[in-house]
């Protein structure tokens, strides 16, 4: 295959990108596309010589999944890429992100490769490539490979070195065809929910040293496999990560409000694991985050400036993973205030109020902030949506996409750069404590049957990709 720079087939970075845009229009070479992870759809949990992972382990754990249901199967994409493929062409999208399930590659974490695990991952992407899809490839969402777990996991001190190398085998293989990486999905979350409050695997709650610990290695192991991709990828790649990107929607249009929302959620008001800036602050700045002017977490943590180098290797665009917002205020001294969410604001089944306005404001404040175009990484809603007469109607989730599209097209017409929307997700799945029971595909899944059936929101999303954003 010819080798052509990227962004000339998808112009995802380049000079004047996000000049001379209208109000109306979205710019040629948007990414039009879906997300999935590989543990929520492969299955396969034991296939090709796959190692376990922390959420293989812990979704055996008996009443931790909420409907009693685990991710052996999930939607058999493991052993369906190839349908899996022709549902995103059949939509007519430009863009797929995936992620590589590292104890497929590596099945005990580091050392021996699986080269069957690899193979699937080299078929998927050619399979994509072959239908004109850019594959977007994660590479680490969450499923840490239950071997290294045992060895210390993310507080070991050689985790950095593991997941670097994790990040070179696949970079090795794929790189010839994939220019797109991810290094990470949400932080906050694997961190967070891992490994503070513990309620996602590997339930550890590790109280705040060590939590810093473990959020020092992995910002090192970011920034070791940033290293390892540039230094080693066969095509010029664009390197990313993807972020929880809440962002404060500003009370009132009062400048004191638009800067105290500004503020949310990235510079520090108190410890807590979700604060953006606590990743990205080193990531993309390559400081030490500082709450009242002091750095965070000091009395458990000293993070040198070789560290800080490290962590802060130059990112082609920042991945933005929206779900919602809260509106924020300016309180006493410009203190960012967040207020409760209204009762009478719409919500998902999940029960997360539903305010697309926050987007606006996420690329906003994260592009003003970081100076990195911006790509939605994820955005989509939980709806008990249910299949009848062979068909499902999720006029609801037309309406989401919708009012979230048209919050990236005024970000646009304000001179934003956002490079493209990437629809969390392809296909009902196993969503993590959840199980199967949210439904958040533009596609319905039946995990009996694994019958794939395109939800009414498919066809109106393949149509506003089609027209490039013109029938919004
Ligand atoms: C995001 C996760 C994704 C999925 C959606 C609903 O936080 O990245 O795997 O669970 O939420």
């Amino acid at each position: 295959m010819a080798s052509r720079k990227p962004c000339e087939e998808l112009c995802l970075v380049h000079p004047g990108y996000h000049t001379g845009m209208g109000g109306t229009t979205f710019p040629d070479g948007f990414a039009w596309g879906v997300a999935t992870s590989a543990f929520q759809i492969e299955g396969g949990w034991q296939e090709g010589g796959k190692g376990l992972s922390v959420w293989d382990v812990a979704t055996e754990r008996t009443g931790f999944v909420k409907d009693g249901s685990n991710a052996r199967v999930a939607c058999d994409h493991f052993n369906r890429l190839e349908e899996d493929a022709e549902l995103i062409a059949g939509m007519g999208l430009n863009a797929y992100r995936f992620s590589i399930s590292w104890p497929r590659v590596l099945p005990e974490g580091v050392g021996a490769v699986s080269l069957e695990g690899l193979g699937f991952y080299d078929r998927l992407v050619d399979a994509l490539l072959a239908r004109g899809i850019q594959p977007f490839a994660t590479l680490f969402h969450w499923d840490y490979p239950y071997d290294l777990f045992k060895r210390g996991g993310w507080l070991a001190a050689d985790s950095p070195a593991w997941f670097a190398e994790h990040a070179s085998v696949v970079v090795d293989r794929l790189s010839d065809r994939v220019s797109n990486w991810i290094t990470f999905n949400e932080p906050q979350c694997f961190l967070g929910d891992g490994h503070l409050s513990g309620v996602h695997a590997p339930f550890v709650q590790l109280g705040w040293r060590a939590f810093f610990e473990a959020q020092r290695n992995a910002l090192l192991g970011h920034g070791l496999a940033c290293q390892a991709i540039r230094q080693r990828a066969l095509r010029e790649p664009l390197v990313s990560i993807a972020t929880c990107a809440a962002a404060g929607i500003p009370a009132t249009s009062d400048a004191a409000d638009v800067a105290a929302a500004s503020k949310w959620g990235l510079e520090i008001q108190q410890l807590a694991a979700w604060h953006g800036g606590l990743y990205l602050d080193p990531i993309l700045r390559g400081v030490w985050p500082t709450c009242d002017g002091r750095p965070v977490g000091e009395e458990f943590i000293e993070v040198s400036e070789v560290d800080l180098a490290t962590m802060n290797q130059r990112l082609d665009y920042l991945g933005l993973n929206y779900y919602t917002s809260p509106r924020v205020r300016a309180g006493r001294g410009g203190v960012a205030e967040e207020l409760p969410y209204e009762e009478s604001w719409p919500r998902s089944a999940f029960g997360w109020p539903i305010n697309p306005e926050g987007l606006y404001w996420a690329t906003k404040f994260y592009y003003e902030r970081y100076g990195s175009p911006v790509m939605v990484t994820e955005n989509g809603i939980w709806l008990d949506d249910k299949l009848a007469d062979g068909r499902v109607d999720d006029p609801e989730r037309i309406e989401f996409i919708r009012s979230h599209l048209l919050q990236i097209r005024r970000a646009l017409a304000d001179g934003l750069p956002v490079l493209g929307y990437l629809h969390w997700t392809l296909m009902d799945n196993f969503e993590w404590a959840e199980g199967f029971r949210p439904r958040f595909g533009l596609v319905s899944c039946d995990h009996a049957t694994q019958r794939r059936v395109p939800k009414t929101s498919a066809a109106w999303f393949a149509e506003v990709a089609r027209t490039n954003g013109a029938t919004l």
